[in-house]
């Protein structure tokens, strides 16, 4: 068994900026019940023909090897979590050939908003394994484009972005993915969900079924309640596994859905506020992207610092949840 370390990370959001004010000019709310209720000031859109997730999920794997001055060459998976893909047969490919990692394998995984999560322990399965050494992995997602814009419980929630980070093989005794813990409950599905919707036609002898994805449709106090009370059961199942107490966590980095989930995930723990790292008040709930997005400006902002332990979890449709312990190591 090799281990494994995120070595860099990179980010990106579209530059056109609604705050709650213009929301509010779109559907009855306002200003204070946003913030109030969630903590979002302003979300990130992507505008402009022919623009995709594919191009936010390039530009922060460009900032994440950057950073590190790797050619993509080096690349050998591409990951991209994504749930808003271009095409159906998947997007990965599209980022593999933008960015030219031509050695790179890439496939999309669909986990929602857990979905770096999951990107972060398949990529390090990969390497523990000995199969790769250099693993891009992507969250992207521009929910913008699934939203329904008369929907007032939805639409005020939601921004596009990406973040990416690379995860490299290094020796067992520096392995930086600690330990993760996964979860699913599949009966809850339709909590929240972009359903696919049919209806029948004849062509000549044939009966066909074919459809269309419909908007996003979320119960958000269901959501909320089992956010609440499966993150914290999750992490502490994680770290107890790790043998690592709360004392032992230096920053607690949640999947930025609502602010008030983040304090309750976090006094449920006796974490102290301090330790929540936040930016969901700048782009809301950023899907796949809200985790590294957040991370890559802790990063930048000189907020976590080598050796820190991050709690990470994600939650969301599926419904799925899980945690991921990590030491941070650039
Ligand atoms: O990324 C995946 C994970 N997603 C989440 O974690 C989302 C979890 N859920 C939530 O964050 C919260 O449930 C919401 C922010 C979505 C909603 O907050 P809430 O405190 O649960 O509000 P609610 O749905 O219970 O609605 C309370 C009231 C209702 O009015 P009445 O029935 O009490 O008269 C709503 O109609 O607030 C009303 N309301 C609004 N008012 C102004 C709902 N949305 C809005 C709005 N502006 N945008």
């Amino acid at each position: 068994m090799q281990g494994a370390q995120i070595i860099s990370i990179g980010s990106a959001v579209p530059d056109l900026c609604i705050n709650n004010k213009e929301i509010s000019q779109i559907v009855e709310t306002s200003d204070e019940w946003i913030v109030n209720r969630t903590g979002i000031k302003e979300r990130r859109m992507l505008t402009g023909t022919n623009k995709s997730v594919v191009d936010l999920a390039y530009s922060a794997a460009m900032k994440a090897l950057d950073k590190i001055h790797m050619d993509p060459l080096e690349l050998d998976l591409i990951v991209l979590a994504t749930s808003s893909p271009n095409d159906l047969f998947g997007s990965a490919s599209q980022v593999q050939a933008k960015i030219g990692a031509a050695r790179a394998v890439a496939f999309d995984l669909t986990a929602a908003c857990s979905g770096f999560v999951l990107a972060i322990v398949t990529a390090t399965q990969f390497i523990q394994n000995g199969s790769y050494k250099n693993i891009l992995i992507i969250g992207a997602d521009v929910l913008s484009k699934w939203i329904d814009w008369s929907d007032r419980k939805t639409c005020i929630l939601f921004g596009d972005g990406a973040g990416a980070a690379i995860i490299q093989a290094c020796y067992e005794e520096d392995n930086a993915i600690l330990g993760f813990q996964l979860n699913t409950d599949g009966k809850k599905y339709n909590e929240l969900s972009i359903t696919y919707k049919e209806n029948s036609y004849s062509l000549n002898t044939l009966k066909l079924f074919q459809g269309q994805f419909q908007y996003i449709s979320m119960n958000g106090k269901e959501v909320y309640k089992f956010a609440v009370s499966k993150v914290p059961a999750s992490i502490t199942k994680c770290l107890n596994a790790l043998h690592l107490s709360i004392e032992d966590v230096n920053w607690l980095l949640l999947h930025q859905a609502n602010k008030r989930i983040l304090q309750a995930v976090a006094n449920r723990l006796s974490i102290d506020n301090y330790k929540i790292i936040s930016n969901l008040s700048k782009y809301g709930n950023t899907s796949a992207a809200s985790i590294p997005l957040a991370l890559d400006e802790a990063w930048q902002n000189n907020q976590i610092t080598k050796e820190d332990i991050i709690v990470v979890s994600g939650f969301g449709a599926g419904l799925t949840w899980g945690t991921v312990v990590i030491k941070w190591k650039c």
